[in-house]
């Protein structure tokens, strides 16, 4: 019997260069420990809905995993497209990065909670689990509040960028045989998108 060879995985490069292509929304995630620690983010991920769970990856050479792997609680932060600097500012190392207390207030449990965010949760941390080199770490919402305005900053292709808007198209009026594609976003603009072909 010959032993079965596992395929070897991707190289990490290959990994990367594929994963780059992945428009995701840009986070901060905080938490209250000696002093406040907080990250930026791009593997924010909605897990469930019954009971509502989030989780999000953190890399255990990070310093801020090392400052926070006891926490109970942390801050997750949807970004703005106008936060471009709050992301630089939460993903540069060797800086205190609550320094500006003009930039966040203390919520609940401590936790630091950041201004002018597109939405912010409070969650309990539930579970962490080894993953490689990460750590998934799963969180409950128990508390949060968003803008009724604003679009999310995401990251592709290694920049940070906004989601390409077309101009106003007109509601479709009812009956007019076309889809209502335009009601599926609010204040009738809608996603420009491209059409794949198969
Ligand atoms: C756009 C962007 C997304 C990031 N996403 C993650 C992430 O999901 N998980 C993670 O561990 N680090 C991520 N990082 C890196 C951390 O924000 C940053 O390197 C880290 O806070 C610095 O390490 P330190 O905690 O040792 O200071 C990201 C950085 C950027 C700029």
């Amino acid at each position: 019997m010959s032993a079965v060879t596992p395929d070897p995985p991707l190289d990490p490069r290959d990994f990367r260069a594929l994963f780059r292509r992945q428009a995701a929304a840009v986070a901060v995630v905080t938490a209250a420990a000696e002093l406040p620690v907080g990250f930026t983010v791009t593997s924010l991920t909605s897990v469930s809905l019954h009971p509502p769970l989030v989780s999000f990856c953190i890399a255990r050479v990070s310093s801020s995993w090392a400052r926070m792997k006891r926490a109970r609680y942390v801050a997750v932060h949807l970004l703005s497209d106008e936060q471009e600097d709050v992301a630089r500012h939460f993903a540069t190392p060797g800086i205190d990065r609550f320094a500006d207390t003009r930039r966040w207030r203390t919520g609940p449990y401590g936790v630091p909670l950041l201004h002018d965010v597109l939405a912010w949760l409070v969650c309990r941390i539930v579970d962490r689990t080894p993953a490689g080199d990460h750590e998934i770490v799963l969180v409950e919402p128990f508390a949060g509040d968003y803008l009724d305005d604003g679009e999310p900053l995401l990251r592709h292709m290694g920049k940070y960028t906004a989601v390409a808007r077309t101009a106003e198209v007109p509601a479709p009026r009812a009956g007019d045989g076309r889809d209502s594609f335009a009601d599926l976003s609010k204040n009738g603009t809608r996603l420009d998108t491209k059409e794949f072909r198969h």
